[in-house]
């Protein structure tokens, strides 16, 4: 690995879970590393981990121990394929849901001193708009909010975005729309949005790409696999790349 490294960190959120943020997260970071990017994918949701069962990880470490014990988090990175590397979290610890404001500050300081070896961080974070989904949101360059064309993942995402806008005067935000019909749907869902942003919170959202509705996807976490690898030719792969290219330009 090559260091010092300046990382542009990249915040995935949702508001409403479900909607696709993990498998989404793990394939944008398979589209950089296929092309030659050193990228380190966070599992930002600390108490109930979801990124290392996706790829069928037999991890041995995790975050909790950075933030408990102090261990350095390069001794807990794994390699999923060349220059892809994830930090896993633990499951089912609450205490790692909600980190007091001295742990989050170590936590992050921690992550600070490995992220020079990286040319993208990715943070797949948890659900709702708990404390650490905002922490990490705060600590990005970049926020990608995920939404699809369900009425509720709508306002989730627009509840998300007025929290940056308003407390962490978040000013740039990147809209995906997941499981979509086609590409006119995702179009449709992300003026809907942009007009309600602009005229409620005077916020002009950037378009990052739509991702179709498609079995690749949910083969690909059955298979505990990237769907990028998986079923390259994929629609949904197709469309990944798309928005890893409009990242890269
Ligand atoms: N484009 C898609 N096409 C088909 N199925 C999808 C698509 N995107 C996500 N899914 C399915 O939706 C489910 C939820 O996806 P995922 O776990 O990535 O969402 P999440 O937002 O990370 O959820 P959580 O909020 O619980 O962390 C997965 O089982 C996946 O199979
Ligand atoms: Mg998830």
């Amino acid at each position: 690995m090559k260091k010092n490294r300046n990382p542009q960190i990249i915040c995935i959120s949702s508001g409403k879970g479900g909607v696709g943020k993990t498998s989404f997260t793990i394939n944008l970071a398979a589209a950089l590393s296929d092309k030659s990017r050193q990228v380190l994918l966070i599992d930002g949701d600390l108490g109930l981990a979801n990124v290392d069962v996706m790829l069928g990880l037999n991890v041995q470490h995790n975050l909790r121990e950075t933030v408990e014990e102090g261990r350095n988090p390069l001794e807990i990175l794994v390699e999923i394929m060349p220059g892809f590397f994830v930090l896993p979290a633990s499951s089912g610890v609450p205490e790692m849901a909600s980190l007091s404001y001295e742990e989050q500050a170590f936590l992050t300081d921690s992550l600070e001193r490995i992220i020079g070896n990286f040319d993208f961080v990715l943070v797949d974070t948890a659900a709702g708009i708990g404390e650490s989904v905002l922490w990490f949101n705060d600590w990005a360059d970049k926020n990608i909010t995920i939404l699809s064309p369900d009425p509720t993942a709508m306002t989730d995402a627009y509840a998300l975005i007025k929290i940056l806008k308003t407390r962490y005067n978040k000013k740039d935000f990147h809209l995906i729309i997941n499981n979509v019909k086609n590409k006119k749907e995702g179009q449709e869902v992300f003026t809907n949005m942009s007009t309600v942003l602009e005229n409620f919170l005077g916020v002009i959202p950037n378009y990052q790409g739509a991702i179709p509705q498609d079995s690749a996807v949910s083969m690909a976490v059955r298979r505990q696999k990237p769907f990028l690898t998986d079923q390259p030719k994929s629609r949904a792969s197709m469309a990944v790349r798309e928005i890893c290219n409009k990242i890269l330009s």
